[in-house]
């Protein structure tokens, strides 16, 4: 299937979190930002009840039909392949909200790192929502639509995920960090420290276990809400515990729960310093911050490996750099470091170089900006 006369093209972006890591299911505030590398889908509507999606980068294809979503089989009653459920599982989700679908044919590529921890999936959700909006004739608020993708993430593919990553990529604002609480879902845009340049680098790592992983850090933090709401009916979420009490009652947690949930009770904490540092353009403040929030990952959360930690090792050593940590999940993936706009290209090449000699591994290293959300193009 080639698409040969386009109705329209979207383009979809990756994210990156600043910080506020493990977050955004225990009802904190994030601060992602959306990036320049992004999935191109491009899509024509085909008068059939039929959805055709060709996946360019992986040279596979699959048609769908849109009344057997939930079946997650192809036409034919095959296993939808894995990528293929990401745009299925959105069109279950869109459909279940009660919004009419009509057939397409789509084809995407995509220059996010896959399984890199910068979101590569969401990106597909939110754009082929905005494919279907584009083309079905109703319309989304951006909340609405992230919400939508995300149900699909949890429900349909089985990540347990939290509501930053599809946030971000459907609301993400150029130059602009985003700031996302997610307990009132209210945001606001926060300018990106001046003068200085975010880095990634993708350690190569692919996460393993990501999912089961996940899902227990997730359960984690459910259990110490549990042990606390059972004392005061008023804790709601490890948001509404301040740390002094949780390490009051360290005896009475399993030792890996209370490790994970103080990291969190932590982190919270965290970002409420850094969104004043953002404001008052502290630079220097907001990265020391981003340095904590990796210790903290990998010494409390125990999400990072050894790779990452040595990204990060390197980073803290070199003059111009002011802050770097692990984004994302974790469990391999990237790091994003914030470095002063005129030591970024020689910051670029020593993190590539030191980390090849240090692991023998070849990280990806590039800059990126904070770009917008998911739009047609043009639009
Ligand atoms: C993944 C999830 C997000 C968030 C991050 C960790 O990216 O999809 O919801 O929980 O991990 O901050």
């Amino acid at each position: 299937m080639t698409v040969a006369t386009p109705e329209g093209t979207v383009i979809s972006p990756g994210r990156v979190n600043l910080l506020g890591e493990h977050v955004d299911y225990n009802d904190g505030v994030v601060l992602p930002a959306a990036i320049d590398r992004s999935v191109k889908i491009i899509f024509k509507k085909n008068d059939s009840r039929l959805v055709s999606l060709k996946a360019v980068d992986l040279q596979d294809q699959c048609v769908i039909h849109l009344s057997h979503l939930e079946k997650k089989t192809s036409q034919e009653g095959k296993p939808l392949p894995d990528w293929a459920l990401y745009p299925a599982g959105v069109m279950w989700s869109l459909q279940r909200h009660g919004l009419d679908l009509i057939g397409f044919d789509a084809q995407f590529s995509s220059n996010i790192p896959i399984g890199a921890g910068l979101s590569s999936s969401a990106a597909i959700e939110v754009g082929f929502a905005v494919v279907c909006m584009s083309l079905c004739g109703w319309q989304l608020e951006r909340l609405e639509l992230a919400k939508l993708c995300q149900q699909a993430e949890r429900e349909y593919v089985g990540v347990n995920c939290g509501l930053m990553d599809q946030f971000a990529c459907a609301c993400g604002v150029e130059d602009h960090v985003v700031m996302f609480d997610t307990r009132s879902l209210a945001s606001q845009t926060l300018p990106l420290p001046p003068a200085t340049t975010l880095v990634i680098a993708d350690s190569s790592l692919r996460r393993s276990l990501l999912t089961s992983a996940y899902n227990d850090r997730r359960r984690d933090c459910e259990s110490v809400v549990a042990y606390f709401n059972q004392l005061d009916p008023s804790i709601r979420s490890l948001r509404d515990l301040g740390e002094e009490r949780l390490l009051a009652h360290e005896h009475a947690l399993p030792p890996a729960a209370f490790r994970h949930a103080r990291h969190v009770v932590e982190e919270i904490s965290r970002v409420n310093q850094a969104i004043d540092l953002l404001k008052e353009k502290d630079a220097r403040g907001f990265g020391r911050l981003m340095f904590s929030s990796h210790d903290s990952l990998r010494d409390l959360f125990e999400v990072s490996r050894p790779e990452l930690d040595i990204l990060v090792d390197i980073a803290a050593g070199f003059d111009g750099c002011l802050g770097s940590r692990l984004t994302g999940a974790g469990f391999g993936g990237s790091t994003v470091s914030l470095v002063l706009d005129e030591k970024s290209d020689a910051f670029i090449h020593q993190l590539r170089d030191l980390y090849q000699k240090q692991t023998g591994l070849q990280a990806v290293v590039f800059s990126t900006r904070a770009s917008r959300g998911a739009h047609l193009n043009p639009d």
